[in-house]
């Protein structure tokens, strides 16, 4: 098997990449995957995720820290493409970081979490250049924006409905809300999964997410 490769990415911080890489991992490996989280990120905030686990429920993936690998992540990457079937990468928040680039040299898909607020969409429209780029090198290279930390009951803004096309990037369908349950599960390590009701609403956003990365990760390659 090679892993489909995950990177996902957004130089904006607080975007809620760490969130989405997690919950992802946990969602695929609940599935009866093997799953690699590559922390790609000094701050080691997925590292420390995962550490917070307790003995008894351990993350149900594996987390390495590849950060110190810089421009080289990529190769470091390839060296787990046979041990695993999906590898995601939580990227840093740097504009600047050769990172990001590295991760999605690599990837099959690109995810670009976004909280849709002007302050963050303006911020973080950068992300666009960095995987055109890439692409440009990278057939194989889907990418879509996810919009993280939905408001219930509000809409977006105009102003923000206004930004999204000039990120060039398909949005996904699926759309996370602000929830607590979220904090509360890289608190204790965990996947949304594992706190039963009280998490359905984000189970179900989080598996509608997983349908839909399996859904592009099987589709033939047409730059979308
Ligand atoms: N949908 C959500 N609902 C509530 N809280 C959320 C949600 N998504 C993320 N958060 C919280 O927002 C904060 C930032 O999220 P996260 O760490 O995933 O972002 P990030 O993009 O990885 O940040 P950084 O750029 O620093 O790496 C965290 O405290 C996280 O728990
Ligand atoms: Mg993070």
């Amino acid at each position: 098997m090679a892993a489909k490769i995950i990177a996902v990415v957004n130089q904006k911080g607080g975007s809620g990449k760490t969130t989405v890489s997690m919950q992802l991992a946990g969602a695929l490996a609940r599935r009866s995957n093997k799953v690699l989280v590559v922390d790609a990120d000094p701050q080691g905030t997925a590292t420390r995720w995962a550490a917070s686990a307790l003995d008894e429920t351990p993350f149900p993936a594996s987390v390495v820290g590849l950060s110190a690998a810089s421009t080289k992540v990529h190769r470091e990457v390839k060296k787990f493409i046979d041990d695993y079937n999906y590898i995601i990468i939580d990227c840093p928040p740097a504009a600047d970081s050769p990172i990001p680039q590295s991760a999605l040299l690599i990837a099959d898909l690109a995810l670009v979490p976004l909280i849709p607020s002007p302050l963050d969409m303006w911020a973080a429209v950068g992300i666009r250049q960095v995987i055109q780029n890439v692409g440009d090198l990278n057939d194989a290279l889907h990418s879509r924006l996810i919009l993280n930390q939905c408001q219930p009951k509000t809409t977006l803004t105009q102003e923000s409905l206004e930004i999204l096309p000039e990120f060039g990037i398909l949005l996904a369908r699926t759309q996370i809300q602000h929830r607590q349950i979220y904090r509360h599960s890289a608190v204790f390590g965990q996947s949304v999964h594992n706190f039963g009701s009280k998490a359905q609403a984000a189970i179900a956003e989080i598996e509608s997410l997983t349908e839909e990365v399996l859904e592009i990760l099987s589709m033939k390659q047409d730059n979308s």
